[in-house]
């Protein structure tokens, strides 16, 4: 296409979250209807977030996606449920409401156009942050603003979470059209200031097997994914509700790390076994452990999701001792780029009590950088018109 084009943009961000309460297992593979809830911390855009934009023109001729620079295939049948799923909502919101004329963009094609800051498929939830980017924009450019988290969980199960900011429930819903399966916000970003959340990316290849295959896997073969999912996520969950409205760390940490475990565990009973964590997993797991047990309380939790880059929660008083304990564990190989990214840390004295506790033999360059952010908002609209990705020829920006 060339020229200027007559379009309406809109242009939004949307989080990456990361799950507490894993949810691993779908009980219907088209809905994407989960066979436990889970619980999740949206994290904060400052560090990690989607950006995405869509166009909608009479001039277009089809609609199109560009993903991280590349044009994708727009038939991909997840991307095209929530396309059909938000513009039949806004369709039925226009029947509702008589006086309103439709909006017209809804009889156009769209183009759209999304990227991450941060690497895409390195274990770091980027289809939850795409997925629900991408709807709340299409939800702002029709004007529909209600159902959001179910067309999200269309395009990723993981991504209806990132639909609310803070603490986020996926009530699992018990009904076969899924139309009780919907994400919650237990509690604000703002209801525990001092919490802090450190990604440590110790590789950021490709995963192996991808969470859609792994859990259907898991589904068939594992005896412990259907224990799990009956006798210990409910109880657990609502223990996991109670830890973060009362801003219990201790409760938080305990049961986070022991949810990590046990879904790594149900990877492993899957047959053929799935394999995330690698060896630098376990020697953070292992370190996470001594650095509790030294102070005689939970200060530090992990959970790893399905890649092998560990994320750590703690609170705001025992950042710089963590990350001077990292330092001393993994020291930083100079490799041009910045050992840590985000939120600032300061530089911690160790007492030799605690380089004791965590003697482990130092691994060069075994994390690669560590990004520290903290709980952060749900979906934003962006209202400068400079951010657009696509440009007034409603092609990508960098292109035109
Ligand atoms: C381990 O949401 O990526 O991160 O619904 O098939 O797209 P699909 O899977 P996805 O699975 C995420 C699994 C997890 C745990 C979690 O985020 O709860």
């Amino acid at each position: 296409m060339t020229g200027e084009t007559h379009l309406s943009a809109v242009t939004c961000t949307a989080p990456v979250n990361i799950a507490v309460i894993k949810y691993w297992g779908k009980r219907n593979e088209k809905l994407i209807l989960p066979i436990n809830s889970s619980l999740s911390v949206t994290l904060h855009q400052d560090q990690l977030k989607t950006t995405t934009s869509v166009a909608a023109s009479r001039d277009f001729k089809e609609d199109r996606i560009w993903l991280n620079g590349r044009e994708e295939d727009i038939n991909h049948p997840r991307l095209q449920s929530c396309l059909r799923e938000i513009r039949r909502l806004a369709r039925k919101r226009r029947g509702d409401k008589e006086e309103e004329t439709a909006p017209r963009v809804l009889s156009y094609k769209v183009h759209i156009c999304s990227e991450n800051n941060f690497p895409t498929a390195a274990g770091l939830a980027s289809s939850a942050a795409g997925y629900a980017c991408l709807v709340y924009t299409l939800a702002k450019l029709y004007g529909v603003e209600n159902e959001l988290s179910e067309i999200a969980r269309q395009g990723s199960g993981s991504a209806c979470r990132s639909m609310y900011g803070g603490f986020v429930q996926w009530l699992m819903g018990d009904r076969d059209d899924g139309k009780d399966s919907l994400a919650q916000q237990i509690a604000p970003e703002s209801h525990w200031p001092e919490l802090r959340v450190l990604i440590l990316v110790v590789s950021a290849e490709k995963k192996l097997v991808g969470s859609t295959a792994g859990m259907q896997t898991s589904v068939e073969t594992s005896p412990l994914l259907k224990h799990r999912a009956e006798a210990v996520v409910p109880d657990r969950l609502k223990e996991m509700c109670e830890a973060v409205r009362q801003r219990d760390f201790e409760r938080f940490g305990q049961l986070t790390m022991k949810d990590s475990n046990q879904f790594h565990a149900t990877c492993m009973d899957t047959f053929p076994p799935i394999f995330y964590l690698n060896d630098i997993s376990r020697r953070i797991i292992h370190l996470v452990h001594c650095f509790n047990t030294h102070y005689g309380q939970t200060k530090v939790a992990y959970t790893y999701d399905a890649g092998p880059n560990a994320v750590i929660f703690c609170l705001e008083q025992t950042l710089d001792d963590f990350v001077g304990v990292l330092r001393c564990c993994f020291p930083p190989e100079s490799n041009g780029e910045p050992f840590l990214k985000g939120l600032p840390a300061g530089r911690a004295t160790l007492s030799d009590e605690l380089k004791m506790a965590v003697d482990i033999e130092p691994m060069p360059g075994g994390i690669q950088y560590i990004i520290i952010t903290k709980p952060g908002p749900g979906p934003q609209l962006l209202h400068d018109s400079t951010l657009h990705l696509l440009g007034k020829d409603g092609l990508p920006r960098q292109w035109a």
